[in-house]
């Protein structure tokens, strides 16, 4: 594998451990203690989230898409993996086969910056309630779809792609925008996924009621605690009165964390 295939990987395994230390496990401790404990990340890339709590003696599944993320995550924990307290498997969370060795056995459930790329929000948050424990909980982060970069326009390579809320355009003025600016088909192909995906503050809250969710803890960021890693930004919460505001709040807000848990 090329050197640079390394660094990026190792680049990104370390902001999301640094990320989960500082920002993710204060918030879950909000609802629960995170020592000790059980945990599942969906979408877990290379799983660096999961690191902070193994180190506090807790065990760890990661299920991602892609070959590649868990080739590296397996290689990062390998020791943990040998000794049986940490387990990374290829493949969609809707494969049976996968989901169905999941069922009961975790305290902690995550998805971080995956729910908007996943089909079936609904679905998923329905799905996750059976492999969570009794009294478990669920961590959701994801970047509102209205946001100045809720097109995941760091996705794209030239220039142009990374101006704020283009992505908002009409579908076909977005993509033909792309195609202007060089973006190969594969690329658009993925931006117009986030598309197909996309998911707001309101239907996420509505669909958290509907799934059979009580919100435990809830926090709204204007800047992204990840930019701190990423871009060197201070991160910042949202002010109160714009997260008071439905529809709005989703532009200034560049992502959300949510504690959940099953009240039926
Ligand atoms: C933006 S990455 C987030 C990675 C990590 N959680 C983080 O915060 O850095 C989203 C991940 O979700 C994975 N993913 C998307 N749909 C999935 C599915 N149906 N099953 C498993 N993983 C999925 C993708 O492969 C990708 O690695």
């Amino acid at each position: 594998m090329p050197l640079a295939f390394h660094a990026s990987r190792a680049a990104k395994y370390e902001q999301q451990e640094q990320n989960a230390e500082t920002y993710i496990l204060p918030f879950i401790a909000r609802g629960i203690s995170v020592d000790d404990k059980s945990v599942l990340e969906i979408g877990c890339g290379e799983g660096g989230i999961i690191e902070p709590f193994l180190r506090r003696g807790g065990t760890g599944v990661g299920v991602d898409l892609s070959p590649e993320k868990i080739a590296y995550a397996e290689k990062a924990f390998a020791s943990y993996i040998e000794d049986g307290r940490a387990e990374f498997v290829a493949g969609d969370i809707y494969d049976d086969e996968i989901s169905g060795r999941l069922e009961g056995r975790f305290d902690v459930a995550i998805m971080k910056d995956t729910i908007e790329h996943v089909y079936g929000h609904a679905k998923i948050l329905a799905k996750i309630k059976d492999f969570l424990k009794p009294g478990g909980v669920l961590f959701v982060g994801f970047p509102p779809w209205r946001m100045p970069y809720g097109g995941h326009q760091q996705m794209t390579e030239s220039r142009v792609g990374k101006l704020p809320y283009y992505h908002l355009l009409p579908r076909p003025a977005y993509r033909r925008l792309l195609e202007m600016f060089g973006e190969s088909e594969r690329k658009i192909e993925g931006l117009m996924e986030v598309v197909d995906t996309h998911l707001s503050i309101n239907d996420f809250e509505r669909m958290v009621a509907e799934t059979g969710y009580r919100v435990v803890a809830k926090q709204h960021y204007l800047v992204n605690p990840i930019y701190r890693y990423k871009f060197g930004l201070k991160p910042r919460e949202q002010f109160g009165f714009v997260s008071a505001i439905p529809w709005f709040r989703d532009f200034l807000t560049t992502t959300c964390y949510y504690l959940l848990t099953p009240e039926r």
